[in-house]
């Protein structure tokens, strides 16, 4: 497992981490199993959000009573977490109270006293920055957040943040797979006319990620759109899927592993978050780590998803 130093902090991180979406309904064995396996892969690094459930904080709840973590154990993990959704609804808060609340319920749900990093969930519309930096001010004094970041934020949105807060966003953690790459295949494609790829949907936020040190988190790497499914296997993907079991094949790991290496190779030097819920799975994806694709085949898998290389 390749590990980095996150920018911006003290903190060791691996580019593979276990997000904790779908857990809300599995067993002690199963949430324990899960988690023993992604240390095994060497991912210490897990992603909350208080919305994850139901019931809202549900997932960081059962998190924490299926692991019951002695101190020494808690210490060791890097315990993200997110807010700013709210239910019923929804709609999106990003008031000072609402913040404040939604750490609280995440350190009494996670049995922690302090979250090392919490990213603001869904840009809202509404969102007043000033509340925002007084929000993060009180709870960094307050030793209950380390770090700050965003999650599915545009250029425009981080800047406004950044105008305000006085800790750097240290990630912003976007949809981003080899069959959801708009934010890759919108700028190769730049002013093409005619072609939907080159319509900007993206705002340029990986150019911009990557000259503010902002690190990219990879949201639903399996998913082939908006929670439809998965794409390895599918056969809506038989191109796709040649070229992943091809280079599984050559390099001798699980398809997964393939998947995440598109990810990885990405010199953003982004971290995957996996939603799997099955060990196996995790120990498969956590294999794409260590494997760097040449450009050749990089492009291979791009193409192979339906994209054009103009
Ligand atoms: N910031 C945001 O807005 C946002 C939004 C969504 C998610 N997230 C985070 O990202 C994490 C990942 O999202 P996700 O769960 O949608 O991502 P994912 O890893 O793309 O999808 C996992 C789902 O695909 C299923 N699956 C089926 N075949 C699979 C295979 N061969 N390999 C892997 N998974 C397979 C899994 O089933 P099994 O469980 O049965 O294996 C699971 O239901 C979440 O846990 C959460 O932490 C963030």
């Amino acid at each position: 497992m390749r590990t980095f130093t996150l920018p911006h902090t003290d903190i060791v991180v691996p580019d593979v981490v276990l997000g904790l979406m779908r857990i809300v309904e599995k067993s002690d064995e199963e949430v324990r199993a899960l988690v023993s396996a992604a240390l095994d892969a060497g991912i210490d690094f897990m992603d909350h959000a208080d919305i994850y459930g139901p019931p809202y904080h549900g997932c960081e709840r059962r998190f924490a009573e299926a692991l019951r973590l002695t101190p020494s154990e808690r210490d060791r993990l890097t315990l993200q977490t997110k807010c700013g959704i709210r239910q019923p609804g929804p709609y999106f808060d990003f008031s000072y109270e609402h913040i404040v609340s939604s750490v609280e319920g995440s350190l009494e749900a996670l049995g922690t006293d302090r979250i090392d990093i919490l990213l603001l969930h869904r840009p809202d519309a509404l969102v007043e920055p000033e509340e925002v930096a007084r929000a993060f001010d009180d709870l960094e004094a307050a030793g209950k957040v380390r770090h700050f970041g965003v999650s599915n934020h545009t250029p425009g949105q981080m800047d406004l943040l950044r105008k305000h807060v006085r800790q750097p966003l240290v990630a912003n953690q976007i949809q981003l797979s080899i069959t959801h790459a708009p934010t890759i295949a919108g700028p190769m494609a730049m002013n093409m006319a005619a072609l939907d790829q080159s319509i900007a949907r993206d705002t340029g936020v990986i150019d911009y990620c990557r000259l503010h040190d902002i690190t990219l988190q990879a949201w639903s790497p399996f998913q082939a759109g908006f929670f439809t499914g998965p794409f390895l296997g599918s056969p809506e993907y038989p191109e796709l899927n040649a070229v992943i079991d091809r280079l599984a094949a050559q390099y001798d790991v699980p398809a997964e592993a393939i998947a995440v290496a598109w990810l990885t190779r990405h010199p953003a030097r982004m971290q995957v978050v996996l939603g799997t819920t099955t060990p196996a799975r995790v120990a498969a994806a956590a294999q794409g780590s260590d494997i760097t694709l040449t450009r050749a085949e990089w492009y291979a898998l791009f193409r192979a998803a339906g994209y054009l290389v103009p």
